[in-house]
């Protein structure tokens, strides 16, 4: 690992664990250019990387054709307006009212360590961990500083950017696009990698060429989203889960987002990703710094599944937080799927003495229990107990659910507001709307204007009166529509194009405060289901409801797009009762359970009103749970076969850091007639170690199990799962 500059050659060379990535400087224009990102390469003149002595040259060698080269180079951090055609990274309106901007170096710096991001999220590591280069970069005529910021780690094969924007003149400006990243890749002969989806099928794999021309994802919907997801992946055409090279982006922020590859004129591949210009201006006064959201770029030079473990260790060990990153999670039981608004002390107090009987650790009680919130239609915005459904309060509940060894975890939706609540009643202006226009409902609700600091204080308050009214060592944090009709009351006419992005640090700002305030407590987000389950809510919460829909069968595609960057231990994941409430499919308990096993586990029942057989797997399932989640939380996560694509069987396969055992799940979801049993080959193993097979006996070398395969357990009907558990015994 290391950042070097070389004074001479005029190159920064950023080497990861496995991964260089090359800047280099023109020598007398002293623009950045991109030279190289690919495998780790050695010191040795790397500068003629850069692409500069082919027609039309630099613009001090052939001045009449600078649109030429500025439409050509591979410009580490493109800016709008002089030339480059492609997309650009930074658009500034000046004083005129004129877009145009040109950078140049002025000065860099490296050092030990990582920046922390202000008011946002980002990967951090110490001293010894990363390395960082900041490039400041100037445009003289704007008075414009751009910092692009880079670091690489110790222990990952990721290297992390973003970009701080400084106003140095007497006059102000305006951004209308400031994106976080550009890489140009050499060649045109790509593959990309998306996540794609819809409410209750979030984040399936997507995959396709890249030709001539935009292939953009992106949201405007003001949270990640559930229909595209701030990730790409561009790739070699023969890339595979173990071969090819892989080049994967993932943006760590939750808001309104693009992602782009874009084929160009001369067969490069222009990957960049930031915040989405559509829903973005800023006015950066003069003095005023802006800054763009970290990107995390993984390389792999070995398909799919390495890149897959970089992001994974990444976010375990420099993203996610708290007393619970390394910690197994309570196993919980939701009240939603089991009663939905229907319920009270009574009923939870049921469900709870049920479960803690069967090892349950946690009843988390979902929505309904404050305001008049009997259905969807109200009361978001009165975070009050409602004592009808809860007599005696809620301190009365958690002292009856503590008595029974529980823990107890509560939700709440602070970002929103209902129109019919008292809130909304007395401050109708901080809902988020336009003056004259009446704002489109969802879920009949609005949003709360959270870029508004009195907004957010005041909601804070009401969650934060909640929490220390009882011992509550749990909250789910919802956010249930996405934002539209974006006006904000407190922001002067030139920016409300600012809103989206200002929202986004209000909800940073709010769950910082609640970390900080409840150490204690296991936050998981929540949008819908999936729509806000990205690396920016990992870095508040080491967990996130990973989709609405419950279904084991929906879940394996859903759990093994959601894998493709992040680790295991932050999928929400829980058994629920059948026939499945989204899509009517009635799989068997056990399966059930071994699909959210891949997750943080639990259930979603009225584990009262479940049929007994199913009631008497649980304890079960809890040890199951409890013998392997470590392995699953810690290990190294190898895809085996995919169902959406094979539309038979799903297959996965965590090996423990020491690869002294590995966990193989299979589903077999449709029965194939006359079939002769299916056998897989395992990945990641020692190959001169003896593997022994749990539950068979049977032994094997580990090579035996990687280059041969094993057998898999016969199944009969469809939607059988089982699992193999190998434990190295020599
Ligand atoms: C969202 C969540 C669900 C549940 C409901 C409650 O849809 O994803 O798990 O909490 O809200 O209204």
């Amino acid at each position: 690992m290391g950042i070097k500059y070389f004074e001479d050659e005029k190159v920064f060379k950023l080497d990861s664990k496995d991964a260089s990535y090359v800047i280099a400087l023109v020598d007398e224009e002293q623009f950045a250019g991109h030279a190289y990102y690919g495998k780790k390469i050695s010191d040795y003149h790397v500068r003629h990387l850069m692409r500069l002595n082919e027609n039309p040259f630099t613009p001090s060698q052939n001045e009449r054709e600078r649109v030429s080269f500025n439409d050509l180079f591979a410009f580490e951090y493109p800016t709008f307006g002089v030339g480059d055609f492609r997309e650009t990274c930074l658009k500034v309106r000046n004083k005129y009212g004129a877009a145009a901007c040109s950078l140049v170096y002025k000065s860099h710096k490296i050092y030990a360590g990582k920046p922390a991001l202000a008011g946002l999220p980002a990967t951090f590591g110490s001293e010894s961990e990363c390395e960082t280069l900041e490039l400041t970069m100037t445009d003289p005529i704007l008075k414009l500083d751009v910092t692009l910021v880079y670091t690489v780690f110790e222990d990952n094969s990721a290297i992390t950017r973003s970009a701080r924007i400084q106003n140095l003149a007497e006059d102000d400006i305006y951004l209308t696009n400031a994106l976080s990243m550009c890489v140009d890749l050499e060649g045109l002969n790509y593959e990309m990698i998306n996540l794609h989806g819809s409410w209750a099928r979030e984040r399936h794999i997507d995959r396709h060429p890249i030709t001539h021309g935009k292939h953009r994802i992106d949201s405007s919907r003001g949270e990640s989203s559930h229909q595209d997801h701030p990730f790409i992946a561009v790739m070699t055409p023969e890339t595979n889960e173990d071969v090819g090279e892989v080049y994967g982006f993932n943006f760590v922020y939750s808001g309104n987002f693009m992602a782009q590859a874009e084929g160009c004129q001369f067969e490069t591949t222009r990957v960049v990703m930031g915040i989405n210009p559509d829903t973005f201006t800023w006015k950066l006064a003069t003095g005023e710094e802006f800054i763009c959201p970290e990107v995390v770029m993984v390389y792999s030079d070995a398909g799919l599944g390495k890149m897959t473990r970089s992001f994974h260790d990444l976010y375990r060990n420099h993203l996610i937080r708290g007393e619970y990153k390394d910690k197994k999670r309570p196993i919980l039981i939701n009240n939603w799927e089991a009663t939905y608004f229907n319920f009270n002390t009574e009923k939870l107090l049921s469900i709870a003495k049920e479960a803690s009987s069967l090892g349950i650790e946690m009843l988390v009680m979902d929505d309904g229990w404050f305001g008049k919130r009997n259905d969807d239609n109200t009361s978001l915005g009165d975070w009050q107990v409602n004592e009808e459904k809860l007599p005696g309060g809620l301190k009365n509940l958690v002292d009856e659910v503590n008595k029974l060894g529980m823990k107890f975890g509560i939700w709440f939706e602070p970002e929103m507001i209902s129109p019919e609540s008292n809130l909304y009643r007395e401050h109708p202006d901080w809902a988020i709307q336009i003056p004259e226009r009446t704002a489109a409902r969802c879920r009949n609700q609005y949003v709360l204007d959270i870029s508004r600091k009195e907004v957010r204080d005041y909601v804070y308050n009401m969650v934060k009166t909640v929490l220390q009214s009882s011992n509550i060592e749990y909250v789910k944090w919802d956010m249930n529509r996405p934002l539209s009709d974006l006006g904000s009351f407190a922001l002067p006419a030139d920016r409300q194009g600012e809103l989206s992005h200002r929202y986004m640090l209000g909800v940073y700002e709010m769950q910082e405060r609640l970390i900080n305030d409840f150490p204690h407590l296991l936050l998981e987000n929540c949008s819908g289901g999936g729509a806000r389950f990205d690396a920016g809510m990992l870095y508040y919460s080491p967990q996130i409801w990973c989709s609405d829909d419950t279904d084991a069968i929906e879940r394996l595609s859903i759990q093994q797009g959601t894998a493709m960057i992040y680790p295991l231990c932050s999928m929400g994941a829980h058994v629920s009762d059948c026939p499945n409430h989204t899509v009517g499919r009635s799989t068997p308990f056990r399966t059930r359970g071994h699909v959210a096993l891949a997750g943080t586990f639990g259930y979603e029942l009225d584990v009262t009103k479940i049929p007994a057989e199913d009631r008497a797997m649980i304890p079960e399932q809890v040890a199951m749970y409890h013998k392997y989640n470590d392995l699953v939380r810690t290990g190294d996560y190898y895809r085996i076969a995919n169902y959406s694509e094979n539309r038979t069987f799903d297959c996965y396969e965590v090996v423990a850091k020491d690869q002294s055992e590995a966990l193989v799940t299979i589903v077999e979801v449709t029965r194939r007639a006359n079939f002769k049993s299916r056998r897989i080959r395992l990945k990641g193993l020692q190959p001169d170690a003896v593997y022994e097979n749990e539950d068979t006996k049977e032994r094997y070398t580990g090579e035996i199990l990687m280059y041969a395969g094993v057998q898999c357990p016969d199944t009969w009907g469809d939607y059988i799962s089982n699992l193999m558990h190998f434990v190295k015994v020599n």
